[in-house]
């Protein structure tokens, strides 16, 4: 008997004791702190973080979108020790996340913050070979189509376009008298290069010679002089030149009206039916392009371009695209303005040309040299337009062209009377940061 006593005695020592012990409640887990990854390259990155104190390991997820919803093969709570992991085998120019958990044996912490990166672009990527389904273009010159000029044509582009040697003033100096020359090496150096030749421009009203300028003869007589040129020259390049920017800037900014050309005024405003009508008349297959300027950001323009498009569409007059010409500045206009803009010439089922493209890192002439910070403020800016570019449905694509290769080249320098640096190359021909955000955007699609 006593011994049951004891017994129940001693299990109930023992129940008291146990209940009176406090049982350790397991250490609590803080969650991480994800810090930045560093070493990233094509494929690669550090994944790195503070320590958590009782933690035994962690957990690390990788994703490819921001939410988690997948992982990267291998990278689902993967059980990693120590403050950082190399992350492998991933796609370059793609945009990673990752977060992760401390873990002990009996408890796991909720998810640290969420890191993001981007790896590298893949060195050695041309240009045209990052576009997807478009021309990379750019613009020549006939005394510039030889050495580093023509080795970056060559390497970084697959199309160009004359800067000013295809204009009427050039190609058609006085009536009845052409002047080939310079037209004509620029279309054999495209061949030649086995770029594709874009045309410009047919009719503008600022590279018009003189003697139509003044023409004498009758309004009728003009009008067949001009039908004879546009079908001359089209007809000349049928099956070299591959689309013609056929009226540059006939819209006026601000108003929205028709500029009041010599064309405007001794045709009447159907002057441009006319012309396109002519230059699909001399060639059924070209791609045939009205091109001007702030379409992006002057709406009344814009709005106005628009009409015009509409009433030539509507009247069945062969317009395939519009050419944005883009002479645009690090900061203007936005994004959202430029996507708005184009997205109207997709709704009309438009080819969609960026023709003139140059990004002006000094517009209000702040900076005597250019700088770190602005220079990779104008980078964003060329990613984004590739971006925005690259992103367009392939039936809406064209080109993407630039309005010249290296800084103290452009067009910019004489307008303005001062440095913009608003290209892709310094004047050394080397690449500039801007290159790099531009094949970034290329590559992000
Ligand atoms: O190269 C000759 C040189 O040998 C000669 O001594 C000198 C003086 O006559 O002229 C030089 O040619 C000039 C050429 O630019 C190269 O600098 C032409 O006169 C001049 O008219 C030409 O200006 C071009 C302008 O259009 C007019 O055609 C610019 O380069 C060109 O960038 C500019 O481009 C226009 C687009 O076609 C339409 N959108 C706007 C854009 C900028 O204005």
């Amino acid at each position: 008997m006593k011994l049951i006593i004891k017994s129940i005695a001693f299990i109930a020592l023992l129940h008291i004791v146990s209940c009176g012990k406090k049982e350790e409640p397991a250490p609590s887990l803080s969650a991480p702190l994800a810090l930045n990854p560093s070493g990233i390259t094509q494929n690669s990155f550090l994944a790195k973080w503070v320590r958590v104190s009782n933690a035994e390991s962690y957990l690390l997820d990788v994703s490819a979108n921001r939410d988690f919803s997948s992982f990267v093969d291998g990278y689902q709570s993967l059980a990693v020790n120590g403050v950082d992991h190399e992350v492998m085998d991933l796609e370059a120019n793609t945009a990673y996340h990752y977060r992760l958990r401390a873990k002990s044996s009996s408890a796991e912490s909720s998810n640290s913050n969420v890191v993001s990166l981007t790896t590298l672009i893949p060195e050695g990527i041309p240009l045209k070979d990052a576009a997807k389904n478009f021309y990379i273009g750019n613009i020549v010159q006939s005394n510039r189509l030889t050495g580093k000029h023509q080795e970056i044509l060559g390497s970084e582009f697959s199309s160009i376009s004359a800067e000013y040697e295809m204009k009427m003033n050039i190609m058609y100096p006085n009536e009845g008298a052409y002047n080939w020359t310079a037209a004509d090496a620029i279309v054999n150096f495209a061949h030649d290069n086995g770029l594709n030749m874009h045309g410009h421009a047919l009719i503008w009203h600022n590279a018009t010679p003189d003697w139509v300028e003044n023409y004498a003869g009758t309004d009728a007589e003009f009008e067949a002089m001009i039908e004879d040129y546009i079908k001359t020259v089209v007809d000349r390049y049928k099956d070299k030149v591959s689309s013609w920017d056929v009226v540059n800037e006939a819209i006026l900014d601000g108003s929205g009206d028709y500029r009041n050309s010599v064309f405007y005024q001794r045709m009447g405003k159907d002057y441009i039916t006319k012309c396109f009508q002519w230059a699909r008349e001399a060639d059924p297959d070209v791609v045939l392009f009205y091109n001007d300027y702030s379409i992006c950001s002057d709406a009344t323009k814009q709005s106005a371009i628009f009409t015009m498009i509409d009433e030539l569409q509507n009247n069945s007059v062969p317009i395939d695209g519009l050419g944005y010409q883009l002479h645009i500045s690090y900061n203007y206009p936005s994004r959202d303005d430029i996507v708005s803009a184009v997205n109207k010439s997709v709704d009309r089922n438009l080819k969609v040309h960026f023709s003139e493209l140059d990004i002006r890192a000094n517009p209000n002439n702040d900076l005597s040299s250019l700088t770190q910070s602005r220079s990779l403020a104008q980078k964003d800016k060329f990613k984004e337009l590739a971006e925005i570019y690259s992103a367009l449905p392939d039936d809406n694509k064209y080109a993407l062209t630039l309005w010249g290769l290296k800084d103290d080249e452009s067009w910019l320098l004489d307008f303005h009377g001062h440095i913009d640096w608003p290209l892709l190359y310094d004047a050394s021909f080397n690449e500039k940061d801007a290159y790099y955000g531009f094949l970034e955007g290329l590559m992000k699609n």
